[in-house]
């Protein structure tokens, strides 16, 4: 069974090769032939082959679906409170992540699910098309392990964060719950794991601390990645480049040393300025980090305390408004770059052999994601091949 994608205006495909030599690899008057779950041929129309089913897009754009490299999918309660008083000029701390602790922990296996799968589908409706998702709201080996389950049911990419936060009940014992995190919890987590993650940062886990917790991660077979350098300047970018991390999240508060090591390393610097807006931050300077070669990534970092937020395209319109990303820019940052910030080749691009992961938007090119913030302009998106 072949499907042909035919009459879209602008197809970026992100592989350089192709159309216009940009990175972003633009064809106009593009077709696409989806088969078996996957992208079989793309070029122009005219010279388009037969297929068993054509599908007119009508003059719409088509671009890769996004990739979501950062969520906290799994949690029940919400904030809102905290982001008022915030608004009204307080300042963002970890502290609340506790009262996400004491939500979930409450939440039934049925409640968390039902949370979870209606953060999925507004993700899938905005375009969203991989996500990861991480632990970090259960902070005991039961239920830790328990949203990674259920994140499971949602994506492959699960992340195992029990070094979010010091839960209360080892308030006075914090290298005994680093004991746990780096002992009994990863064994029971790291078999429904990819990825371990630490936050290293200001009122969070220091260098030393954040180091152990990826080591043990990466003796259990896990990859690591971490959030830093997000409240202050800190350890988390350069551990990352040290660690062999696939990215550093965050990364709002980098020195040039940072920039630096970004740029000689394999380590994604992924951006969540959905997050600098939720807790009034400055936001980060992607114009700087791209100007020295680092490649930059965007994520949603969905999560009750900073970032209650499913949407890329309202990330896309933030990053070019205020970190100075070009339209361009930020659409491979959601795309390609989130793919590599996952190490996956198989995503984040609209070529022969990828996955067939795509939006098309109900616009004649991408560049409206950003030039029209607010407005839904996902027509339709397909996973593997199958609209979703
Ligand atoms: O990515 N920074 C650490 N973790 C989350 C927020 C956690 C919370 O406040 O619930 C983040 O911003
Ligand atoms: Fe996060």
């Amino acid at each position: 069974m072949t499907t042909l994608l035919t009459n879209i205006c602008e197809l970026v495909t992100n592989d350089a090769a192709l159309g216009d030599g940009s990175p972003l690899g633009t064809l106009r008057d593009a077709a696409l032939v989806i088969e078996d779950g996957g992208v079989a041929w793309v070029g122009p129309a005219a010279g388009a082959p037969a297929a068993d089913e054509r599908v007119d897009l009508g003059g719409r754009a088509v671009v890769p679906g996004f990739v979501d490299s950062h969520t906290h999918l799994v949690f029940a309660g919400e904030r809102s409170a905290e982001f008022a008083a915030r608004m009204a000029g307080e300042r963002y701390t970890g502290g609340g992540i506790a009262t996400t602790v004491a939500a979930t922990r409450a939440a039934s296996d049925e409640e968390l699910r039902a949370l979870a799968r209606a953060r999925a589908d507004a993700m899938t409706a905005s375009g969203t098309t991989t996500f990861e998702a991480k632990s970090g709201y259960g902070l005991t080996t039961v239920d830790e392990a328990r949203i990674l389950r259920i994140s499971r049911e949602f994506t492959d990419e699960t992340t195992f964060l029990g070094a979010h936060a010091v839960p209360a009940e080892f308030a006075d014992d914090r290298s005994g719950y680093l004991d746990l995190v780096t002992g009994g919890m990863l064994a029971a987590c790291a078999p429904l794991a990819r990825w371990i993650d630490v936050f290293c940062d200001e009122d969070a886990f220091d260098e030393d601390e954040a180091r152990a917790v990826l080591t043990a991660g990466i003796a259990a077979g896990l990859m690591p990645r971490l959030h830093g350098n997000q409240l202050g300047f800190g350890p988390g970018a350069r551990l990352a480049v040290e660690l062999g991390a696939a990215s550093v999240d965050h990364c709002t508060y980098l020195t040039d040393a940072d920039v630096a090591a970004l740029a000689g390393s394999t380590t994604v610097a992924t951006l969540l300025p959905t997050a600098d807006f939720g807790t009034r931050s400055p936001y980060p300077d992607a114009r700087r980090l791209i100007d020295a070669g680092v490649a930059v990534a965007l994520a949603t970092d969905c999560n009750p305390g900073t970032s209650y937020v499913t949407s890329m395209p309202f990330v896309i319109a933030l990053a070019v408004r205020e970190t100075g990303m070009t339209p361009a820019e930020a659409l491979h940052a959601a795309t390609a770059a989130g793919a590599r910030a996952l190490r996956r080749g198989d995503i984040g691009r609209l070529s022969t052999g990828a996955r067939a992961d795509l939006v098309a938007l109900d616009a004649p090119t991408y560049v409206h994601l950003a030039y029209r913030p607010g407005s839904s302009l996902v027509h339709q998106v397909w996973r593997a091949g199958v609209p979703a």
